[in-house]
């Protein structure tokens, strides 16, 4: 199966898991404990009736939306995601890439593999930085400042993650940074051995967010240690009013779930929030972003921009959400399966497809712009 071959997220995921090691595919792709969450955030979507219009004049349609002051090209954007070199040697190098060719957003995590001034120096299009809170207060200023410094235009604060979700596909595989592989994880590397030795003969695998502070790299803090022991379990609303602050500039809560939370996240200052449950990965049994998206936007939507994500696979998941009111929608797992695919071109390709879905939706709906798009379209079961 080549990249040319692939037409959509399913097509991707497999050739994504034809070329990884078994423990790095079921980080992909995994979810906590019975990975009920996981699979609601895609079947939220199908309980969703679409109803077009037609005759309306669709010649020319404009995908562009504005979302916490950054225009994007297109009305979605990569989410940030941790440890990419581990996916494909050009780890977030290739997304940035990907994402500022097609003028959209893209997020550098904490845990990403490249630094956030190269990230800014490769894409032109806004940058967020996703952190973590941690108790080192200090590091939550130096990071700030940094960011500030590297030209990123969105801070967003991961809410969801104050302790690491149960991810049991982790468990069995022994999958963990730095490796501890037990048997059965170790046999799926060795039945790999292309994608071995394309990572060895790489640059070796970093965590330049973090290096500084703590020697990931050098196998002396785990990624399970850095939440149990760095990140602060205490953090509370003061905390986020007081970064808010701090930062000055666009910010936004990732994993806001509640109306009630919503409606703090405009009293701190926050310019925008993200309904997420994390892609599944924290806490099971969460809703769907989708199904508690139409609650919020009623609520908070006039003061806050509210972005979604998890589970969208298609243009058309893409459009019920903004039908529903969302300003922007994220993408996880839609464009990390092409990165292990094929790099740079597997994203590429992967926003592309979505381009093209999202433009043909449109005209099927009679919509030429995304502000034309409302609830009037849509029925749920
Ligand atoms: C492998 C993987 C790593 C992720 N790492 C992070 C991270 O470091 N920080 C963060 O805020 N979210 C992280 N996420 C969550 C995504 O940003 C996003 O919320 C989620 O993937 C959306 O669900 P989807 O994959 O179904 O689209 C990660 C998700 C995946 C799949």
């Amino acid at each position: 199966m080549r990249l040319s071959q692939c037409h959509n997220f399913h097509d991707f995921r497999e050739l994504a898991r034809r070329r990884l090691p078994g423990p790095i595919f079921n980080y992909i792709d995994g979810a906590a404990d019975d990975e009920v969450t996981y699979r609601r955030n895609t079947a939220a979507f199908e309980a969703c009736d679409l109803v077009p219009n037609v005759l309306r004049g669709v010649n020319d349609i404009d995908l562009s939306v504005t979302v916490m002051g950054q225009k994007l090209a297109l009305p979605v954007y990569c989410s940030p995601t941790a440890l990419q070199r581990l996916f494909h040697h050009q780890g977030e190098r290739a997304v940035a890439a990907a994402a500022g060719k097609y003028g959209t957003m893209f997020g550098v995590s904490s845990l990403g593999t490249v630094s956030l001034e190269e990230a800014r120096r490769i894409s032109g299009a806004p940058q967020v930085y996703q952190f973590y809170f941690h108790k080192d207060r200090g590091l939550n200023r130096e990071m700030m400042a940094r960011a500030r410094q590297a030209g990123v235009e969105v801070m967003m604060l991961t809410v969801d993650s104050i302790t690491g979700g149960n991810r049991e596909r982790d468990k069995r595989t022994g999958f963990a940074i730095p490796f501890k592989l037990n048997l059965a994880g170790i046999t799926q590397f060795a039945v790999k051995p292309a994608w071995a030795l394309n990572y060895l003969t790489h640059e070796s695998f970093r965590l330049p967010q973090l290096d500084s502070h703590v020697d990931m790299g050098g196998g002396v803090m785990s990624i399970s240690r850095y939440f149990t022991e760095m990140l602060d379990p205490s953090m509370t609303w003061d905390d986020v009013a007081e970064m808010v602050g701090h930062w000055g500039g666009p910010f936004c809560l990732k994993g806001i779930m509640s109306v009630e939370d919503a409606r703090r996240a405009i009293e701190v200052g926050c310019s925008g929030i993200v309904l997420s449950n994390h892609g599944g990965r924290q806490l099971d049994g969460s809703r769907s972003a989708f199904d508690q998206l139409a609650e919020i936007v009623d609520a908070v939507g006039d003061r806050i921009d509210v972005m979604m994500d998890g589970g969208v696979q298609r243009g058309t998941h893409v459009l019920k959400a903004l039908s529903l009111g969302a300003k922007a929608v994220g993408l996880g797992r839609y464009y990390l399966f092409p990165l292990a695919a094929a790099g740079q071109a597997g994203v590429e390709r992967a926003l592309e497809l979505m381009r093209v879905e999202i433009e043909r939706a449109m005209k099927l709906m009679g919509c030429t712009s995304i502000d034309q798009l409302t609830r009037k379209n849509l029925r749920f079961r």
